[in-house]
């Protein structure tokens, strides 16, 4: 079966209040559109056209790149009009699946048993039928329980509206019949518009069976037209993605306090999330990672065994095995630590190389930098990397011991196993198995007297 998908995006989104086309608002840090475009990839070989209108050129911008013949619908004339752009593109022998570019929650298995109704001698149309209907197009059906046609809300009868079956828009159908239709579309209706929704009427007079079908759950086919159901629909894919999680064996603490805006590429056993996590980009964690509570982390690799505590933040990094991060840790892009590393509260690593065992424990900046293995950071340390112009590194060897409140001014070097006094500043490289100190020696000041406060007149 060749395969062709029609996504509409043309629409104007005015309740959105936006600058921004209705299809660019984000679910789950991922634009309407690219939602619905990535059903779309997910069914195999399937050829997809986007029907864009509305904020034209930063639909493109965003998401030009996506594979998919792109359209512009200049005038927005009606969702059969929005088909009519890529008529000349339908093949006759195609199957070809409408689907819309505000509505993001639509599942793989919803579409596929949609996609088998559809043939030479019938028509795949997905519908729903709801407590409250008012805005829909309302599915009329005959004595015998078939359906007959659509009408549109503004054009329906008051008998018509108590219908409550509804078109969801979501339909698929043999390409030489829907181009047969279309062509004889007309916007002799209410809204003066060309309505897709003709074609039923028009399948029925040439004896296609409009087979329909209900999607698993309404969420389904919910569409953004305001804020408020761009914020119900984030809550119900949030939700599906958490149950998704718990599925695989993963404890969300609480799964409606867990967001997951990207995709868990690798994901172990036994991993535990305690609340308010966000998990953004693409994510690795490894079995038995657990996080705690208000924990930032983006593009990230976790391994396994590795514990993140209340309130950290990391960012486009690789955290080893059985490594403990927090609380309170920043991990800046470019971080890669090894095995068994600690890092302690108000730490910040940025573009850093940590070997295997090494602790930054406590109020530390470590930037630009090689940190060997077995390496014991000392609270307060500071690599000074930046002289105002340029970036330089700093580099500290196996075994190295930095004591609390030292200075290492970059480009520096401290060698294999040296000590670094406290409160040192560094800016010359360090022997091996050397003790280095740079702070002045010590006075003691005997029979020093404080001042005293002066008596008042
Ligand atoms: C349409 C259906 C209605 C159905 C409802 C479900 C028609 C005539 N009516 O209603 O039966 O119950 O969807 O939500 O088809 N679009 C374009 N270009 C246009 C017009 C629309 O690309 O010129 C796109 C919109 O961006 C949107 C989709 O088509 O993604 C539906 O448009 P919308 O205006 O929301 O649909 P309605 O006419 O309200
Ligand atoms: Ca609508």
């Amino acid at each position: 079966m060749t395969l062709q998908t029609l996504i509409l995006a043309a629409g104007q989104g005015t309740r959105m209040r936006s600058q921004l086309p209705k299809v660019l608002h984000q679910i789950a840090g991922r634009p309407l559109l690219a939602h619905v475009h990535r059903l779309a990839s997910s069914l195999g070989d399937n050829a997809i056209s986007v029907i864009y209108g509305h904020g034209g050129e930063q639909v493109l911008k965003t998401l030009g790149e996506l594979p998919a013949r792109w359209v512009e619908q200049k005038e927005r004339l009606g969702t059969g009009h929005a088909v009519m752009q890529v008529a000349d593109w339908i093949r006759d022998d195609a199957t070809v699946l409408i689907l819309y570019g505000d509505v993001p929650l639509l599942q793989q298995s919803t579409v596929q048993r949609l996609l088998h109704h559809a043939g030479e001698g019938s028509l795949g149309l997905l519908t729903i039928t709801l407590d409250n209907p008012t805005g829909y197009g309302r599915i009329i059906r005959n004595g015998n329980g078939d359906v007959v046609s659509i009408v549109e809300e503004k054009d329906a009868t008051p008998e018509q509206r108590t219908v409550r079956e509804v078109n969801t828009g979501i339909l698929a159908v043999r390409g030489g019949h829907l181009k047969r239709w279309l062509g004889r579309l007309t916007n002799d209706n209410a809204q003066k518009e060309y309505y897709l929704t003709d074609i039923i009427a028009m399948a029925v007079a040439d004896g296609i069976y409009v087979d329909t079908t209900q999607p698993g759950e309404e969420a389904e086919v919910l569409g953004v037209n305001n804020r408020q159901q761009l914020a119900e629909l984030e809550r119900l894919f949030q939700a599906r993605q958490a149950c998704s999680l718990m599925e695989q064996g993963v404890t969300l603490r609480d799964p409606a306090r867990f967001d997951l805006r990207g995709d868990i590429v690798q994901l172990g056993q036994d991993i535990e999330i305690d609340v308010n996590v966000i998990l953004e980009g693409r994510i690795e964690l490894g079995s038995g990672v657990k996080i705690g509570p208000n924990v930032w982390i983006r593009n990230a690799s976790i391994a396994q065994g590795v514990e993140i505590l209340a309130n950290s933040v990391i960012e486009d990094a690789v955290i080893g095995a059985d490594s403990r991060i927090g609380p309170f840790a920043r991990i800046r892009p470019e971080t890669r630590l090894s095995a068994h590393v600690h890092v302690g509260n108000f730490v910040e690593i940025k573009k850093a190389e940590v070997g295997e065992g090494s602790k930054i424990n406590h109020l530390s900046y470590v930037g630009d930098a090689r940190v060997g293995s077995g390496v014991n950071v000392g609270a307060g340390t500071i690599t000074c990397n930046y002289d105002g112009a340029n970036k330089h590194l700093t580099v500290i060897e196996d075994g190295a011991f930095i004591g609390s409140d030292t200075q290492l001014v970059a480009p520096v070097t401290v060698g294999r196993n040296a000590t670094i006094g406290a409160g040192s500043t560094i800016t010359k490289d360090t022997p091996a198995d050397t003790l280095t100190l740079s702070r002045a020696k010590q006075i003691n000041v005997e029979g020093w007297q404080r001042p005293v406060k002066k008596p008042k007149a």
